[in-house]
């Protein structure tokens, strides 16, 4: 598509195109990506590069996949649109449904769908209240998740989210939303006395439910690994079980949004899987359809199904979405879950994040690298100003922007969020391509940050 006139497209782009996260500043002289194959991806002037976050974290199977082509275009002929309300259904529903049960932790069996992550974090949030109120205790309505998590830009999903940004310019978050400190083991400083740090982490939400009186906390909302708002935080192996027993003792939910760690992106099917729990509830998105088409949805456990099936009717499950389960979509999911069954790529997955990171692990003999981490396919390289007393560089410093510059001119598309490099390419990503990435990660810092 090179020949396009650049000038003129983003000329009108910055007219009337809003953007997610909207500041023109940021759009001065944007990327127009125009075509995609396997782990790279074309921009306007005909120039490759490979795409380290996998789009927006979600493209796992790689760009031009035939099969998802197909799939979406023999249902689109068969039949475009179907209602899932009241009585209707459709069969690419059923059949995802059905899948997801045999995929998702073993006691998460009933899913709802949603058009894409922030919804899936909403409806999260109303079920969980819904089966508090249900069973008689309507003050069950506290929401708790942790500073540094991304769980959408919806009201709901935003006031859940804890980078204060995503609300700050909006007017307060809403009522009976709380936030505790991540475990967060490079910046995270509890423990002692025998107590280890993740361990000392989780016992945050036993003070924070105790303080908050166990009646009034309807659930807990955390992500396997934090992503979008920590920059690939991966939390002590003795947390989650923690945060498990602590929800059991208190009769709180554990809502798990696996929005970015679904369907193998950790290098197993879904995150908690890493530490031996189940959640009540689980989020997802993203990487169900490798993001050809936008899909995501809450699964609930045995328990919170049961309810749902035998309230009176008056008191029914007052929740939907004219697109959920919208028959595409769900006939794209499918096919891509075949794919990445067939393919094995969830193994792939962890092969491939075990190089990378081997191959980036050497960085943390630089002067600027406080961390290299990663759970899978998920990495982040952690700059600071200085690794003693692990300062972050000031904001005027604009290190993850030049960072960022100095990826993508040696070939590599990513996002450096705060001044953690995110890496998260796709799932057929070659090894060749993983060595390429790693040496553009070696080249870039030096070149950006010793000038
Ligand atoms: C963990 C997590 N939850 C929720 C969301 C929101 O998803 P969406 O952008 O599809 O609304 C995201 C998006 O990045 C996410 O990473």
């Amino acid at each position: 598509m090179s020949g396009i006139d650049k000038a003129a497209w983003l000329d009108s782009d910055r007219a009337h195109l809003i953007h997610p996260q909207h500041h023109p500043s940021d759009h001065l002289d944007a990327q127009i990506w125009v075509a995609g194959e396997g782990a790279l991806i074309t921009n306007s002037d005909g120039n490759r590069y490979i795409d380290g976050l996998s789009g927006m974290w979600n493209v796992y199977v790689g760009h031009g996949r035939r099969e998802l082509v197909e799939a979406a275009s023999a249902q689109l002929s068969t039949l475009a649109f179907a209602p899932s309300y009241i009585g209707a259904t459709s069969l690419p529903a059923i059949d995802l449904a059905e899948r997801l049960g045999e995929l998702v932790y073993p006691s998460i069996n009933a899913f709802y769908f949603t058009c894409g992550g922030a919804e899936a974090t909403d409806t999260a949030i109303r079920t969980a209240r819904y089966y508090w109120r249900i069973q008689g205790q309507s003050q069950k309505t506290k929401i708790i998740s942790r500073h540094l998590s991304y769980h959408g830009s919806t009201l709901a999903a935003a006031s859940a989210t804890g980078v204060p940004e995503f609300s700050e310019a909006f007017g307060p978050r809403l009522p009976d939303f709380l936030h505790i400190e991540s475990p967060y083991p490079y910046r995270f400083t509890g423990g002692g006395d025998n107590v280890t740090p993740g361990v000392t982490a989780a016992n945050l939400l036993e003070e924070a439910i105790l303080r908050e009186g166990p009646d009034t906390v309807a659930a807990f909302i955390a992500e396997p690994v934090q992503g979008g708002g920590g920059g690939v935080i991966v939390p002590p192996a003795d947390y989650f079980p923690r945060i498990r027993a602590i929800c059991d003792r208190y009769d709180v939910l554990l809502i798990s949004d696996d929005i970015i760690t679904g369907f193998g992106r950790t290098g197993r099917w879904f995150g908690l899987e890493h530490w031996g729990i189940e959640p009540d509830i689980v989020q997802f998105a993203k990487g169900i359809t490798s993001g050809y088409l936008p899909l995501g949805g809450i699964g609930v456990s045995d328990p919170i199904k049961a309810i749902i099936d035998t309230v009176p009717y008056a008191r029914r499950w007052m929740h939907g979405f004219t697109y959920s389960a919208h028959p595409v979509c769900c006939a794209v999911a499918l096919a891509n879950l075949k794919i990445l069954q067939e393919e094995g790529l969830v193994a792939r997955a962890a092969e491939l994040g075990a190089r990378l990171l081997s191959r980036l692990r050497p960085l943390e003999a630089l002067e600027h690298v406080g961390e290299v981490r990663g759970l899978g396919l998920l990495v982040g390289v952690e700059l600071v100003a200085d690794r003693a007393t692990k300062a972050r560089f000031p904001a005027e410093a604009e290190v993850g922007k030049r960072v960022r510059a100095e990826l993508f001119k040696r070939g590599l598309y990513t996002r450096v969020l705060g001044e953690v490099i995110c890496l998260a390419p796709p799932f057929v990503t070659s090894e060749a391509q993983i060595d390429r990435i790693a040496d553009i990660v070696h080249e870039a810092i030096p070149a950006a940050l010793y000038r």
